[in-house]
């Protein structure tokens, strides 16, 4: 198993290109299978994830050209209407061919997701959602099974804010009879980014960006091009990374605009921050000051960062509470983060983190995606050498992370 070796102390300094966003990536190649024409998309992350919905849609008889940092989807020979276990388990997000393909065809078979390290994160908002469309469900063997001859617009509320919830029921209502809402329907970025391809290959949907988005399903959709937007947690990630250990790095390539609580919040912790265009710079003198946080949907505090600050709280001068309100089990990495010396109690879905003066390298566990990005922030910032097992978790959602780090300083190597 590969393993990250990080000798911390090196504040972050330089230019960094942002990629392509990976929550935006995944949905949008779904979209693939909503018609028989070419979808092209570039600024694609190379990432595991990536690859793995990519393969997904390959079995399922999608046609997948891809060069580098693009790829063109062609579903006009889509025959086999499954998400088999061994893909949905390693990738959630694999869920997000049900809508497309209960839409076009009229049937899909879905493994259900089952449990994951952060928390139970069931599936039942999609499926009532597709049964309020008219489709027929049926759970058999551990897949969900959907039948509809079309599916028909509906008024659907989601009772918790869901982000492939949103994104699975906008695709499926793109190709339905009639008109669909979607109340309390997630704002984050990636909704949006997804609805302005749909709408690019001939969907009506207004809305996006708002609790409330309304598709009026069209009989066809046709072929488009579109541009992945930024990632806005890989974006945060390295401003954090940056924040913890000092330094003064640039953003490339990125949005401001989509990380206005992010950018408030290090700001608070005092960090100098300057936006124009698609760069975000910033510099930091000295120790953090503590942030207290509280996750919540966009366009609150994002649970994706969760995990980043509290690295940056756990060197800060004081203590800060961060409360977690997304996900049940999102609390990992503390124990990690004790290892190296971090001061975190927890009370539920509540940390108290009392920042210490210095962390201390040591060998730690990667346990989800967020939580190893915490521990290569804690890498950085800690004295002597941090060893980090399971990066592929961080291969799943951070493009060449060690490169990156690199050019901006860092001591991070990769053993294989
Ligand atoms: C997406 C993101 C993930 C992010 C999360 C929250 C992608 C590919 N992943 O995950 O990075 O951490 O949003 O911002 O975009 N829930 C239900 N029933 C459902 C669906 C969700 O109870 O049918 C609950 C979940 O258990 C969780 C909450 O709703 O407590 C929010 O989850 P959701 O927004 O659906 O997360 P994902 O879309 O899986």
């Amino acid at each position: 198993m590969q393993k990250l070796a990080i000798q911390g102390g090196t504040p972050l300094r330089g230019e960094v290109r942002i990629s392509g966003a990976k929550n935006a990536a995944l949905p949008i190649m779904c979209a693939g299978l909503l018609t028989s024409d070419e979808l092209h998309l570039d600024n694609m992350p190379d990432l595991h994830d990536v690859a793995t919905m990519r393969k997904l849609l390959v079995q399922m008889g999608v046609a997948a050209a891809v060069e580098q940092g693009a790829v063109t989807l062609c579903g006009a020979k889509v025959d086999k209407l499954e998400a088999p276990y061994d893909m949905v388990k390693t990738m959630r997000a694999a869920v997000l061919v049900l809508g497309p393909l209960v839409a076009r065809f009229g049937e899909a078979r879905v493994s259900l997701p089952g449990g994951c390290a952060i928390g139970s994160r069931p599936v039942d908002l999609h499926i009532k959602g597709l049964q309020a469309m008219g489709a027929e469900i049926h759970i058999e063997h551990g897949y969900i099974h959907a039948q509809a001859k079309r599916l028909k617009g509906a008024r659907i509320f989601f009772d918790i804010v869901s982000v492939t919830g949103t994104e699975n029921l906008m695709m499926a209502a793109a190709l339905a009879d009639g008109v669909t809402v979607l109340e309390n329907a997630a704002r984050e970025p990636e909704v949006v980014d997804l609805a302005n391809c749909l709408r690019s290959m001939g969907a009506k949907i207004s809305g996006d960006g708002t609790d409330a988005i309304t598709v009026t399903g069209v009989e066809k959709l046709h072929g488009a091009s579109h541009r992945i937007m930024p990632d806005r947690i890989e974006s945060g990630t390295f401003l954090v990374a940056a924040a913890a250990t000092g330094g003064s790095i640039t953003l490339t390539d990125t949005r401001a605009d989509i990380l206005d609580t992010v950018l408030e919040k290090l700001t608070e912790a005092g960090a100098k921050i300057h936006a124009e265009g698609d760069r975000i710079h910033l510099e930091m003198n000295g120790r953090p000051r503590p942030v207290n946080l509280r996750t919540a949907p966009y366009p609150a505090f994002p649970t994706d960062m969760q995990a980043q600050f509290m690295a940056l709280n756990a060197v800060a001068q004081g203590s800060a509470m961060v409360v977690e309100t997304i996900f049940e089990n999102r609390f990992m990495h503390v124990q990690e983060l004790r290892r190296l010396g971090a001061q975190i109690d927890i009370e539920g879905n509540t940390c108290m983190v009392r920042g210490v003066g210095h962390l201390e390298g040591a060998a730690v566990m990667a346990t989800d995606l967020r939580a190893s990005a915490c521990l290569v922030i804690a890498g950085l910032v800690a004295q002597g050498e941090t060893v980090i097992d399971r990066i592929y978790h961080l291969d799943r959602g951070y493009e060449h992370i060690e490169a990156k780090l690199s050019q901006l300083g860092a001591n991070i190597r990769r053993i294989k």
